[in-house]
């Protein structure tokens, strides 16, 4: 008999790619799940660009681990929403190229030993038309990118309501309720509810014991004691002749993703001091337009299509706050930062995993590759605050 704990409902709090990735994997361990999401087109997982890079990102250490975890997982991961939706999620194991100025930059990145090295004639090959500052390369043919905007969240959100996955769209939530926890003293409180505002307006409260709280950006409005925090980012997208590119270029402060069909999307400003400020801005633009000329001159010259922006949830070591929370019955999943969309197939199959543990999760080195991004290490630093 499973405990009556692995078997009560989850609240998910948040119905970005990270809360949708979470319920989905739940409803198919058969857990039922709720997804409590504001709005959808807010979420990082629609802003985003979807590459699928933890090499071209230069990862390190357990990130890099969890980074590349996630990409072994990610095949099975979009195997399994396109059976669930019988919708396609646009993945594209296209590699990606990382071009330098010199060769000694080159050599200095940090997952260079994952990468082929190029000179500026195999540059010239993989990566047809590209500036003429960038002198040197490395090509990471494991990377890739997924058309997360277009595809894959309409594909997942189809395989969670497919899965039975119940939606409140529209709801905000206000506060998290908690009672005295009898368990041990380092978490003296236990979720017994919230309360929200739904989307006819009304405030009314929800029962729940258990939730994971995947809210992105907006996490420490739930939760202040999280250090995460809005980074915001600006995109642009031009319609290129389908083919001009086959790899995502991943140039310094700018990136180049083509998708499929000759779509361009060019990202992103970082802008932490931006907090919530929505809109474009004609710094942010011009310094993604400048970052595209001096990849693919050419490119400046495509129709352009649309302009974005969105917020990445940023902690202070740049690395996701993952596993149990500081309350008892709510687990975090939130902090990508720039990893998100990459991070979230190791995230859901690792939350599932704890919340919902099956006898053929015993021996998976999941939990092993979370214990690095536990709450607590930030817990020394927000007790001197
Ligand atoms: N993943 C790249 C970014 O967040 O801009």
């Amino acid at each position: 008999m499973p405990s009556p704990s692995a078997t009560e409902p989850v609240l998910i709090l948040g119905g970005g790619l990270i809360g949708l990735a979470i319920a989905h994997q739940l409803a198919r361990r058969g857990r039922a799940v709720t997804v409590l999401s504001r709005r959808r087109s807010e979420a990082a997982g629609f802003v985003a660009a979807g590459m699928l890079a933890p090499h071209a990102e230069g990862l390190s250490g357990p990130m890099l681990a969890l980074g590349q975890a996630s990409l072994a997982l990610i095949p099975e991961w979009v195997a399994q929403i396109e059976a669930d939706s019988g919708l396609p999620c646009g993945l594209r194991p296209c590699g990606i190229v990382v071009p330098f100025a010199t060769a000694a930059e080159r050599e200095a990145w940090p997952t260079a030993r994952f990468g082929v090295p190029l000179g500026r004639a195999e540059l010239e090959q993989e990566a047809p038309g590209l500036g003429p500052t960038f002198q040197a390369g490395l090509l990471f043919p494991q990377d890739g990118q997924i058309d997360n905007r277009r595809q894959l969240m309409r594909a997942l959100e189809r395989a969670c309501v497919e899965r039975g996955v119940d939606f409140e769209e529209g709801s905000e939530i206000l506060e998290l309720h908690t009672e005295a926890h009898p368990g041990p003293p380092q978490r003296s409180e236990r979720l017994s509810g919230l309360t929200l505002v739904g989307a006819d307006g009304r405030r009314r409260t929800l029962e729940g014991r258990r939730a994971v709280l995947a809210c992105g950006a907006w996490s420490a409005r739930l939760l202040p004691q999280l250090p995460v925090r809005p980074v915001k980012g600006q995109m642009l997208s031009l319609q290129g002749p389908r083919q001009a590119l086959g790899r995502v270029i991943f140039g310094p402060g700018t990136y180049l993703v083509p998708r499929e069909d000759g779509l361009l999307v060019v990202g992103a400003t970082s802008e932490a001091e931006a907090g919530f400020s929505p809109g474009l801005t004609p710094q942010g633009q011009r310094q993604l337009e400048e970052g595209l000329t001096a990849l693919l001159p050419a490119a400046a010259a495509w129709p352009p299509m649309e302009r974005w922006w969105g917020f990445r949830p940023g902690t202070p070591d740049q690395s996701p706050l993952l596993g149990p929370g500081p309350i008892e019955g709510l687990w975090l999943a939130t902090g990508h930062y720039r990893n998100g969309v990459l991070l979230a197939a190791i995230t859901a199959a690792a939350i599932a995993a704890q919340l919902s543990p099956l006898p053929a999760d015993a021996g998976s080195s999941l939990g092993s590759l979370l214990g690095p991004f536990g709450w607590r290490r930030f817990a020394v630093a927000m007790a001197s605050e």
